[in-house]
């Protein structure tokens, strides 16, 4: 396959790029009393996003991505996240950025694996980490708190299956928040 667009060879990462839709997610989010279940539709658009080269050392490629989840019960959206994924060919690092727009960000890394057909990209970040960490507003920090977020996402050609794990300290208590769905290209570029 060739995975060249404009002199940049995306390698795994262009196994991304296109457009993606999942009518079968599952949300588990936290609640004062216990937690609440929602099945969600997901939309994600992958798009090139160039080379990077860091203190002429460092050769990256990149993707940027929009997520757009909707609930199924209602349709409306109840999430939304935009980021990166970021591929270092010289090591096989791979790191995802995101952000979500209850003011926290996260820079998450790890490596990735072949396992037969599919390309399985694992990432995680911890509050605190000196190098792959979570940044959060004040009243996050206080509130709402990210500590850890750990994802795998599964490719093989035309279907995508993700699993992620966002822990929170929410409430007085430690909360496994954790999102899944699996998606099939609808879009190639
Ligand atoms: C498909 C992905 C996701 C969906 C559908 C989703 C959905 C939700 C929902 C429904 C809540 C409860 C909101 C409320 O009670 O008002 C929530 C809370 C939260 N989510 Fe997510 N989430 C997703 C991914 C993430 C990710 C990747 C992060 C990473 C930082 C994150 C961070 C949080 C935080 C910090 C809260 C606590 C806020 C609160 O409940 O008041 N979520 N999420």
């Amino acid at each position: 396959m060739n995975t060249v667009i404009d002199g940049v060879d995306y390698g795994p990462l262009h196994q991304l790029i296109g457009s993606w839709r999942g009518d079968k997610g599952l949300d588990v989010a936290p609640e004062p009393e216990g937690q609440d279940k929602n099945a969600y539709y997901d939309e994600i658009t992958f798009t090139p996003s160039g080379a990077a080269e860091n203190a002429e050392q460092q050769q990256l490629v990149t993707i940027r991505y929009h997520q757009q989840v909707r609930k199924r019960s209602n349709g409306k959206i109840f999430h939304d996240q935009i980021g990166h994924w970021i591929y270092e060919p010289a090591t096989g690092m791979i790191v995802h950025s995101l952000s979500i727009p209850r003011a926290v960000c996260i820079l998450a890394g790890g490596k990735l694996q072949q396992q037969g057909d599919a390309t399985v990209f694992h990432v995680e970040a911890s509050a605190g980490s000196p190098d792959f960490g979570i940044v959060q507003s004040p009243f996050m920090l206080e509130k709402a708190r990210t500590t850890a977020f750990r994802m795998t996402l599964n490719i093989s050609g035309d279907v995508m299956n993700y699993e992620e794990t966002t822990s929170l300290d929410i409430y007085g208590r430690q909360f496994e928040h954790t999102d899944g769905c699996e998606l099939k290209r609808v879009v190639y570029d």
